[in-house]
């Protein structure tokens, strides 16, 4: 390439940018730019102190997060090179603490030096998500390589996250090798069988960042009467109904999930035990109030209510109320597990409101469990963003 062409691919960082730079932290933002390369949506750009040295690498985006971070250093990399790579040692960390388990999070974006790129394994089907143009431009070459490094039968593009547009790319559910699963296809998730729809589920089919939660709460199941809010396809109360749990009342409000739910108990050769309530939670939960009936267990695993940091008061007044209204629903001595997925609220934040509520409704707490995303979800130890699925398992007494 010309070396006129080769310096305009190039962004200046101003102080602060190149402190994030040193830090590691795999985002350079607009506002950190002290000059913009001339190139297209998902090239590949250098980024340099203000002197022109060359600090690294990373794909260019129009967007306020204007370069995601793929190498450290002057040499260039070669992408589909390095995606190999990469690839092979995040398998390799799954082959680690994920063994013999049939579903995982084969790569988790930034943690996986994979920005832009989810991908979920489910079987041999790959479930996608491509959320930068500068992998969605090579979208077969990197079908190609995920199979170079791993037997797959079919890879499903899942793009129908929020802000593509943002990257020019189409929200859109394409096959990008095999053959569509015609059916959802029954995978083992803990100690169930569970049915994932991978063209049609939620995220890239299931949830599979709390898959290892019901094990950890096990204890609490035997006997117990559950409301398992926001359960989706029913994976917490499959659990605790195979663990001797005497009833489970599941809220949810997408009727393809229930749908599913069902199915899952029979394929499980569970009892009827799950009663749903179809529609809003935070309706359910207002009616459960006047009814007062009263549960061993609730858990609540709501949808993120704080993706962002412009969200985070809203987010507060919508766990406070969910946390106030299950306290209300559990008897003296029994658990709440309670989540957020909110990649701003922090662990913090989630405790405080926890207390909060439980001083309106008049419950003391003991922390029993802390919940972190699973391993195969890994967090940065350089980008607190990251760190996005906390939750406690909390022991409920009345005052
Ligand atoms: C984080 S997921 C729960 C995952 C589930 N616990 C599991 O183990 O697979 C949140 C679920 O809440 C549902 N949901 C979102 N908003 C809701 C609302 N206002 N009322 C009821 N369900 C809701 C979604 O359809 C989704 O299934």
């Amino acid at each position: 390439m010309p070396s006129e062409k080769r310096l305009a691919r190039r962004a200046v960082l101003d102080e602060s940018g190149l402190e994030r730079a040193r830090a590691m932290h795999p985002w350079i933002f607009r506002g950190n730019l002290r000059q913009i390369p001339q190139c297209a949506q998902g090239d590949l750009v250098a980024f340099t102190d203000m002197s022109g040295v060359i600090k690294g690498w990373g794909l260019w985006s129009d967007s306020a997060l204007s370069i995601r971070v793929l190498t450290y250093g002057t040499k260039e990399p070669d992408q589909m090179g390095l995606l190999r790579e990469r690839l092979t040692s995040a398998l390799n960390w799954r082959k680690l603490w994920c063994p013999g388990e049939e579903a995982f999070r084969w790569v988790h974006g930034e943690a996986d030096g994979l920005p832009g790129i989810i991908a979920d394994l489910y079987g041999d089907v790959l479930s996608l998500q491509v959320s930068a143009a500068g992998w969605y431009r090579h979208i077969d070459k990197v079908a190609a390589v995920f199979r170079k490094v791993r037997k797959l039968s079919a890879i499903v593009l899942r793009n129908e996250t929020k802000h593509l547009e943002k990257e020019g790319m189409p929200k859109e559910v394409k096959l990008l090798f095999g053959e569509m699963p015609k059916e959802p296809i029954k995978i083992k998730m803990g100690s169930v069988y569970e049915l994932v729809d991978i063209e049609k589920g939620q995220k890239t089919g299931a949830y599979l960042d709390v898959r290892g939660v019901p094990d950890m709460i096990s204890p609490l199941f035997k006997g117990a009467r559950v409301l398992d809010c926001f359960s989706y396809q029913g994976h917490f109360g499959l659990h605790a109904l195979a663990a001797g749990a005497s009833e489970v009342v599941a809220v949810e409000q997408s009727q393809q999930a229930i749908d599913i739910a069902q199915k899952n108990l029979e394929i499980n050769g569970l009892p009827r035990k799950m009663k749903w309530k179809c529609g809003n939670a935070f309706d359910i939960m207002r009616k459960m109030d006047s009814d007062r009936e009263r549960f061993d267990l609730v858990i609540m695993d709501p949808p993120p209510f704080s993706p962002a940091k412009g969200q985070v008061e809203s987010a507060r007044r919508g766990y406070k109320e969910l946390a106030v209204r299950g306290f209300n629903r559990i008897k003296d001595g029994g658990h709440m597990v309670f989540l957020s997925c909110s990649h701003a609220f922090s662990r913090e934040m989630l405790l405080s409101v926890l207390n909060d509520a439980a001083r309106d409704a008049c419950v003391s707490c003991r922390i029993a469990l802390e919940i972190h995303q699973p391993i195969d979800h890994p967090a940065l130890s350089s980008v607190p963003e990251t760190d996005y699925l906390k939750g406690f398992v909390l022991g409920v007494r009345d005052q």
